[in-house]
């Protein structure tokens, strides 16, 4: 009975071994990843502006843009349709209230990088530079954070004073 079970400790003790010195060599599974690939994923753009990559828009290039490719979802002028609205909103009062980019977005480069990696819903990543540049200031256009022909580029954006920047607290600083 005894050296049953201890013959049995003996065989998973066994199995441990081998496999830690398996796991110790490298699965061996997929392929060494070069730069160029890293760099096609590596797109994001720190609140600084760190990262915004070269090209140009107006907020009235944007329109245009914006009439092709978003206005079916977010409505005309960006009023909201099926979904969110992309101007106006109210200031935010308590958890219920909705979040808009003029009462809630801090950081003006955030827009850049959301609405590069991720819109049109079912197309993400098919913008061109220069069009998020111009989507990006027709939306702030739109909402009176920008003027009506004011270009944003890697220069301009990141100086882009969102209207609620300062309404985040740090409820725990010491703990950054
Ligand atoms: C097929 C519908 C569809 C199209 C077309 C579309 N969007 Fe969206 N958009 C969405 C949905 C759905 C969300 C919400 C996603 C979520 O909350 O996860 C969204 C969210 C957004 C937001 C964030 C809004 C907020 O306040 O949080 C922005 C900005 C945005 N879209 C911009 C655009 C722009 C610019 C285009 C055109 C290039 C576009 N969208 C085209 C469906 C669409």
């Amino acid at each position: 009975m005894y050296t049953r079970k201890l013959r049995g400790y003996i065989v998973v003790l066994a199995l441990v071994f081998t496999s830690s010195a398996a796991f110790a060599q490298a699965p061996n599974l997929g392929k060494p990843i070069n730069p160029g690939e890293i760099a096609a994923w590596d797109i994001n753009i720190l609140p600084d502006g760190t990262g915004l990559p070269p090209g140009s828009g107006t907020p009235a290039e944007g329109a245009r843009v914006y009439a092709a490719k978003c206005s079916a979802c977010h409505g005309q002028n960006g009023k909201g349709g099926p979904n969110a609205a992309l101007a106006g909103g109210s200031p935010i009062k308590d958890m219920e209230s909705e979040k808009t980019i003029a009462n809630f977005w801090p950081f003006a480069t955030t827009v850049f990088d959301y609405i590069r990696r991720a819109m049109p819903w079912r197309q993400p990543r098919s913008l061109t530079n220069d069009e998020v540049y111009a989507l990006t200031a027709y939306i702030f256009s739109l909402n009176k954070i920008i003027g009506e022909n004011d270009a944003m580029n890697a220069q301009t954006l990141p100086k882009v004073q969102m209207p609620n920047r300062g309404g985040f607290i740090i409820r725990f600083p010491d703990r950054l």
